[in-house]
């Protein structure tokens, strides 16, 4: 029987054979440049049907368990709006204390009940390489929402789409990313994936213990991409086009002495921006605790706002690639 779409008008059919149905999304390095095209082309296609009407029925009848062991405002309510908007449904679970969890259930286990109720599961905890067991237990695709100081593919792939999206380039760029580059599992994931890219330079601006990983550092530079470190943004801020902003973790931080020491060491306000060029963007994954003044959030350089609603086509598009549906 030939496949076909649950809606003949929908840009989108079912395709059963499509590389991405039934994956795992657990890292950043399973996307190559050509699958970033192809989710950027379907998030754009998400963006538009969005735009002209709201919501569809591409994954009706399609249920999400959406996972979260750690806080979360933007990543659980955009895979929750994603899904809605994709004309499935969602089984929330926030609060683990209300859980199985709270009894002592492992994390396979849980996986495992949540995969006889639901047909894809997006998971949040604090372990790095959680995700991975996750993926490894389940038989239904799992989606890595950020594993502990590990990963968060899916904000570098909406980090991506923003500068595709404003910067209308992912090759030629000058980025800089600022804060806490230890803990900050989405720096990690951001860095490897511009690495792929052309004449890409990172600049790396943080407090001296806060520096990014030697490991991500050294994926990095496998891929010929120069990376420099600095104490402070003027040396870079000038040059930069993408200036990636981020919260200092400090529920990560073993020595609470340590996160005061280094708590709002950066900020950055409209007299710090003068120094920098008007074609450039400032992102943030957010949440800010201070260290992008709200002063600056009508410089038509701050990109943040507009980051979190791409977040909303990337994670559409993820979900109907790994449902077989684009
Ligand atoms: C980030 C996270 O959870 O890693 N937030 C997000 O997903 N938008 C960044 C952070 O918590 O600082």
């Amino acid at each position: 029987m030939p496949t076909s779409s649950t809606n003949p008008h929908l840009p989108f059919g079912e395709n059963k054979n499509a590389e991405w149905y039934g994956k795992d999304i657990i890292s950043v390095k399973q996307f190559k440049r050509e699958d970033l095209e192809y989710v950027f082309g379907v998030a754009h296609e998400m963006r538009g049907m969005v735009e002209r009407i709201g919501t569809f029925d591409l994954l009706k009848g399609k249920i999400l368990a959406n996972l979260f062991y750690e806080p979360s405002t933007r990543t659980s309510s955009s895979f929750t709006a994603a899904m809605e908007r994709l004309g499935g449904s969602v089984i929330p679970i926030n609060e683990v204390k209300y859980s199985s969890v709270s009894k002592g259930e492992s994390l396979p286990d849980t996986i495992r009940t949540l995969e006889c109720y639901a047909d894809v599961i997006v998971l949040r905890h604090p372990e790095t390489g959680s995700a991975a067991i996750a993926a490894k237990a389940a038989r239904k695709p799992v989606i890595n929402a950020g594993d502990g100081v590990g990963e968060h593919p899916t904000q570098a792939l909406l980090d991506t789409f923003t500068i595709m999206e404003e910067l209308g380039r992912l090759d030629n760029l000058n980025v800089t990313m600022l804060g806490d580059l230890k803990y900050g599992r989405t720096v990690h994931s951001l860095a490897r994936l511009l690495s792929q890219f052309s004449n890409i330079k990172l600049n790396y601006v943080s407090p001296e213990i806060l520096r990014m990983p030697k490991e991500v550092m050294d994926e990095v530079a496998e891929k010929g991409v120069p990376q420099a470190e600095f104490n402070s943004l003027e040396q870079v801020l000038p040059q930069t086009d993408v200036l990636y902003v981020t919260r200092v973790q400090k529920e990560r931080f073993e020595d609470p002495a340590d996160y005061e020491k280094v708590k709002g060491a950066y900020v950055i306000d409209p007299d710090v921006m003068k120094a920098a060029k008007q074609d450039m963007i400032v992102m943030h994954p957010l949440p800010r605790v201070g260290e992008i003044s709200p002063d600056f959030d009508d410089d038509p350089r701050a990109a943040y706002f507009r980051q979190m609603e791409y977040g909303l086509y990337v994670r559409m598009a993820l979900l109907a690639m790994v449902l077989g549906k684009a």
